[in-house]
């Protein structure tokens, strides 16, 4: 392979168009980045003036290079693919608002193919949108918190396709053994007696959607076999707002699960885990421009909060992490906001953030939201719940800070199949985060 000229990471590059100045470091999967780059570092180049043709072009000349396609999907009119080329896995997506092809190169990462898998069993697939307790005022205090979120999506094969954490004052001593008889009851036991998580996602790096984790992973780590980590976080040292206490989770991963199977997520992967289907539809790494590639145009850091869509039985449920205006922006400009449309949604941020056009695109029948009902109807809150209102169908909308709430896939929509109370109340002092500020 001829290197071009501006060329910083090993796979072919398009022979068309202008490959732009620099790289853009995408952050490491389960290192601490907090002291400089690690040797994980996603690497995204971008090359700029090129059109569909081009990009076909290149997808043909990655094949005759002898790089192993393993994934190709198209979202309207931008195309991308996953393909690995020398050993390493890279992610080639063009964007037909921008003329641009976005090429990353993931270090650590297994080819797509491997990390999804698509073996199921009898199980019905249930959605438990779990409860954690959140303060009864709306308020922060020494030991309760008005945010955090966890979900947990009990798999057809009997696995757990897990969905951030909560907040370490959500995870009390009777809290975190509740989430995992929790777990204990609604998944499958291997042979060894243990829990199986197929995957734990992660939808942004801060400590009220990781400490869960982190606690449950230390003290149950015997009993749970986790299986497969994801997230798009980008890198801290580009990214400021990142909580150090998502290092604790990393670190907690990788001590007790050095073999866990790791995926960087990026715009247009579509992939199955057993009977679910996962399709990333936003990254932050999207929003880097080609003329700085040093620079993360994002003043929130929750707007660096990966968005996905869940497929069950043919029923999508949104994922939103606690993203923000600034996506709903960028996603207007240069995003695909008709592939939005969704059965159910995760109401963003807790429902801090006023999201009209996003929440229009989703037009979900049924909303759940990640506070308690006080919260969500709180006087700075009640504006930003009324545009999830318009969308939703006969008060279809729950509160996980009230309860554990469970949902079916059924050809109608999501149905709510059964309630269970909350565990846990305010914070007992029973551990800390490691890494602080
Ligand atoms: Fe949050």
């Amino acid at each position: 392979m001829n290197k071009r000229e501006n060329q910083m990471i090993g796979c072919p590059m398009p022979e068309k168009g202008v490959i732009a100045k620099g790289v853009y470091d995408a952050g490491p999967m389960l290192k601490d980045d907090t002291n400089g780059p690690t040797n994980e570092e996603s690497l995204m180049q971008v090359v700029c003036g090129v059109n569909i043709c081009d990009f076909n072009e290149y997808v043909e000349m990655l094949k005759k290079s002898g790089a192993r396609i393993y994934l190709e999907n198209g979202m309207i009119n931008d195309r991308c693919v996953g393909f690995e080329y020398n050993d390493k896995q890279y992610y080639a997506m063009f964007s037909s608002k921008r003329n641009e092809i976005r090429i990353v190169e993931d270090p650590v990462e297994l080819p797509l193919d491997k990390f999804a898998y698509s073996e199921t069993g009898d199980k019905k697939t249930t959605v438990y949108c779990y409860g954690l307790y959140h303060d009864p005022a709306n308020k922060n205090t020494l030991n309760t918190i008005n945010c955090g979120m966890i979900y947990i999506i009990r798999l057809s094969d009997g696995s757990l396709f897990v969905v951030d954490g909560g907040y370490y004052f959500q995870h009390s001593k009777e809290a975190n053994d509740a989430l995992f008889n929790f777990m204990s009851e609604i998944a499958d036991k291997q042979d060894d007696g243990r829990i199986r998580i197929s995957c734990w996602y992660f939808t942004h790096g801060h400590d009220d959607h990781t400490d869960g984790c982190t606690r449950l992973l230390t003290r149950f780590h015997d009993k749970i076999n986790l299986e497969r980590v994801m997230h798009g976080f980008q890198s801290r040292l580009l990214c400021r707002g990142f909580s150090p206490a998502c290092i604790d989770m990393k670190e907690v991963v990788t001590e007790y699960y050095p073999n866990v199977k790791t995926l960087k997520l990026h715009t247009g992967q579509k992939f199955r885990l057993s009977d679910m289907t996962v399709e990333v539809l936003f990254a932050a790494e999207d929003t880097i421009s080609a003329d700085a590639l040093d620079t993360v145009p994002l003043r929130d850091f929750n707007s660096t909060s990966t968005i996905v869509k869940l497929t069950i039985d043919g029923q999508h449920f949104m994922l939103l992490g606690d993203t923000t205006t600034e996506t709903e922006a960028f996603t207007e400009k240069y995003g695909n906001p008709e592939l939005w449309k969704a059965e159910m949604v995760q109401v963003s941020h807790h429902c801090f953030n006023h999201l009209p056009k996003m929440y229009e695109w989703i037009s979900a029948p049924v909303a759940s939201v990640p506070n308690r009902f006080y919260g969500a109807h709180a006087h700075d809150n009640i504006h930003k719940l009324r545009e999830v209102f318009k969308y939703t169908k006969d008060g279809q909308v729950y509160y996980n800070g009230d309860a554990t709430y469970a949902f079916e896939a059924t050809k109608d929509g999501f149905v709510n199949v059964a309630t269970y109370p909350l565990s846990g109340k305010e914070f007992d002092m029973s551990w800390k985060h490691k890494h602080t500020v």
